[in-house]
């Protein structure tokens, strides 16, 4: 899936996703737990304005449960409801529209005081591009749901899909661009898969996981690898380099010469950690980030 961040795009996909607020109750903003921060839109607080919002921290199967569960008291500290599911098991899918409807608590009980039946909550799923937002629809839906298309400044031809009796959600999500400014975010929607790597170096994306994962899940990553050596410091090059260097000639990606296929190495690396091979992984933690 190619990435837009072009300004025309950005204006185009946000007067979309406005255009389906209208019709709208509650805006769930879908996060890649493993990188929370670098899988939402920068100006998510200024396209969604005051919809009440729920953020689902998806994917979080692939996620270090810890960190799921550090994120969930972040968001949750800033005022935001928060939950994390797995939309391909659906773990946990079932509590969305009940926390979609907890947003709208006041608002039901007016409705309910003056002798109104409260309707369904209607929801819109929002997120980037390979967040899970197609699988989450179907999920919540119980069955495949076929896209309408989606054209600018049009919201008729839109279905709302029935979740139980509680929520009503439009068939198309919106979708929305991650940040490219900062290149830490890039090679981080790269390691995940979230964006496609011939957008970066294949090795740069590949070093920069590396790096990380040297810090941050050095067992990990010499027990996959069988490697001894723990870099002194991490923020050496040579030592990362040389990390790559041992798991490339340990799965035999090599060159004439004997010499190592960093291109090869690097693919096996990427490829095993989107796949959870190395376990469970979030590549950024909640420390100084704020949500606004
Ligand atoms: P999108 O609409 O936001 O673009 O994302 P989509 O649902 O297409 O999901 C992107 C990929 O992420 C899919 O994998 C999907 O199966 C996977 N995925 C979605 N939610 C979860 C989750 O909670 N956990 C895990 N582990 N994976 C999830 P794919 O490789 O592109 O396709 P496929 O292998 O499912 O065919």
């Amino acid at each position: 899936m190619s990435i837009q961040w072009f300004p025309g795009h950005m204006t185009k996909a946000r007067r979309q996703i406005q255009e389906k607020l209208k019709l709208i109750d509650v805006a769930i903003e879908l996060l890649d737990a493993r990188l929370p921060m670098s899988s939402r839109n920068p100006m998510i607080n200024d396209i969604l304005l005051n919809k009440p919002r729920l953020i689902v921290m998806n994917k979080s199967d692939l996620a270090d449960p810890d960190m799921n569960a550090r994120w969930l008291k972040s968001f949750r500290g800033e005022g935001h409801a928060a939950i994390a599911v797995d939309a391909s098991t659906g773990s946990n899918v079932s509590q969305i529209p009940a926390e979609a409807r907890k947003l709208l608590q006041e608002k039901i009980q007016r409705q309910i005081a003056k002798g109104m039946k409260p309707r369904p909550v209607r929801a819109l799923i929002v997120g980037i591009p390979n967040v899970g937002k197609s699988t989450l629809i179907n999920k919540l839906a119980g069955r495949t749901v076929a896209a309408t298309g989606d054209r600018p400044g049009v919201t008729k031809g839109q279905q709302w899909i029935r979740v139980g009796t509680e929520m009503e959600l439009l068939d198309t999500p919106g979708i929305l661009w991650p940040k490219f400014e900062d290149q830490e975010v890039g090679y981080r929607l790269a390691a995940t898969g979230a964006i496609r790597e011939e957008i970066l170096n294949v090795e740069d994306i590949a070093f920069y996981a590396l790096k990380y994962l040297s810090s941050h899940y050095w067992e990990r990553l010499a027990e996959r690898y069988g490697l001894e050596q723990r870099p002194a410091d991490t923020d050496n090059p040579d030592e990362i380099l040389s990390i790559m260097e041992d798991i490339g000639r340990k799965r035999g990606c090599l060159m004439g010469g004997g010499r190592i296929d960093l291109e090869k190495a690097s693919g096996v690396i990427l490829r095993e950690l989107r796949a959870g091979k190395m376990g469970r992984i979030t590549l950024e933690e909640p420390y100084s980030f704020m949500v606004e």
